[in-house]
């Protein structure tokens, strides 16, 4: 796919349901009493390996619309042993949130995924939950995931390292749990399980740097609406930031703390960002985000901002790229374990298309220059954050972007493409159908 760049983007758009969100209420949903009727569905590659997870246990989920589900609940001791392993995809959210969710339930359950999956660590989960008696073997630590439930007990389990997934894992198997669970993490991560769980009933208390869950019997959401992905708004919003004479307008964006940081280094870098509209969506801050573009100064992110715009990092760095001046951001070893070694990819991709950009011990830098970057060819690997990468960059080059693998990005954002086609006009050309 080429992508072409364009003189300003201006629009008004929204994107689809958070992904995060997405995951959590569709398990979590299963394992309630009676139905949930999820509203703003983020439909997706990723969230789809969830609603067929949940099926396989013997969920019955009615899709209402494209984004509207209705989730019939078996209760927590409701999942069934599916007669086929469970095909986790892509997605790591679901394959290590599942995971959590299954340990103390009834059966073999085996878990697999894609290419990628499988080569991202899954001992991170399996060790805090066999400390909670459960049975889980990994394949020389990563999927295939054996798991058989078993009578789990409460722990108190200090993370290693700052991951929302091992939080939500341990958290979920919490539930089942004799006693109080504990999770204390080193940095602030996503909180959008705790804030579900307590939303569907559970006992759980919420501090800066932990949170405790009590052992429940019974769940209930009924209704939930998710606001917008901000990880799927970003790449419109960090193209608005660098192509000058660009605003755009993402209407009812989740605007959790714990995942906007990315418009609070914007802010820093010299962005100009108005947010109206202010309100809870389904539980979570929200709002509708206005970005215009203005001239960029370099900025530093720290290790503890890291996990607040974590998935966003790429796109930083497009916007670095643009900024007058050094960025630097410390603390992103995890960038290697997504999907795709990001931490490599940000680095080699940026460079071949005239970024300077360089790794450091636990990071990278990047010298910007307040001019458009040359542009040339992107393979996103595979990785969805890369193909939006390559996107953002082409629209905003001089010469624009032979974007490989562009197809990547239907882990996320499906209609990614065709939303940037019609807020950037002229800039996104398919391939000739072969
Ligand atoms: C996610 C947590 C983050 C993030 C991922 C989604 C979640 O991963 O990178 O895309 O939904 O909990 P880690 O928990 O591994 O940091």
């Amino acid at each position: 796919m080429r992508i072409e760049p364009v003189p300003a983007l201006v629009a008004h758009l929204a994107v689809p349901g958070d992904k995060s969100i997405s995951h959590r209420a569709v398990l979590i949903g299963a394992v309630c009493e009676g139905e949930t009727r999820i509203s703003g569905f983020g439909r997706s590659g990723d969230t789809e390996a969830t609603m067929a997870a949940v099926r396989a246990l013997g969920v019955e989920v009615v899709e209402e619309d494209i984004d509207v589900l209705r989730v019939l609940g078996v209760g927590l001791q409701g999942l069934r042993q599916p007669d086929a392993p469970i095909d986790c995809g892509n997605a790591g959210t679901l394959m290590r949130l599942i995971a959590g969710l299954l340990a103390g339930g009834e059966g073999r359950f085996e878990l697999i995924g894609d290419e990628s999956l499988s080569v991202r660590p899954m001992e991170r989960v399996a060790e805090p939950l066999r400390r909670m008696g459960a049975h889980v073997e990994t394949t020389d630590g990563h999927a295939p995931l054996v798991i058989e439930g078993a009578v789990l007990q409460a722990i108190d389990y200090e993370l290693p390292v700052a991951s929302a997934q091992v939080k939500s894992a341990v958290l979920l198997a919490g539930l089942c749990a004799e006693g109080v669970t504990t999770v204390v993490e080193p940095m602030p991560t996503r909180d959008h399980t705790e804030r579900l769980l307590e939303r569907a009933g559970a006992r759980v208390t919420r501090r800066p740097t932990s949170v405790t869950v009590e052992q429940t019997t019974r769940l209930e959401l009924s209704e939930l609406e998710i606001p917008g992905d901000i990880s799927s708004a970003a790449p419109f919003l960090v193209a608005a930031a660098i192509v000058p004479g660009s605003a755009v307008t993402v209407h009812g964006l989740g605007l959790n703390p714990r995942r906007a940081g990315l418009l609070s280094i914007l802010e820093r870098m010299g962005a100009k960002i108005a947010i109206y509209n202010r309100r809870p969506i389904g539980g979570e801050p929200a709002g509708d985000v206005e970005l215009r573009a203005s001239e960029l100064v370099g900025a530093t992110v720290s290790a503890d901002e890291v996990p607040t715009l974590v998935d966003e990092l790429p796109l930083l760095a497009v916007a670095a790229c643009h900024a007058r001046g050094d960025t630097v951001v410390h603390g992103a070893s995890e960038l290697r374990y997504k999907e795709s070694d990001r931490l490599e990819a940000i680095v080699e991709e940026l460079r071949r298309i005239g970024g300077h950009v360089r790794s450091t011990s636990d990071g990278f830098r990047i010298k910007g220059v307040p001019a458009r970057l040359r542009g040339g060819v992107v393979d996103s690997r595979g990785d969805h954050r890369l193909a939006m990468l390559g996107a953002v960059a082409g629209v905003a080059s001089r010469e624009g972007v032979e974007l490989r693998d562009a197809e990547a990005v239907e882990t996320s954002f499906p209609g990614f493409y065709d939303v940037l086609g019609q807020i950037a006009p002229g800039a996104v050309h398919y391939p000739a159908a072969s």
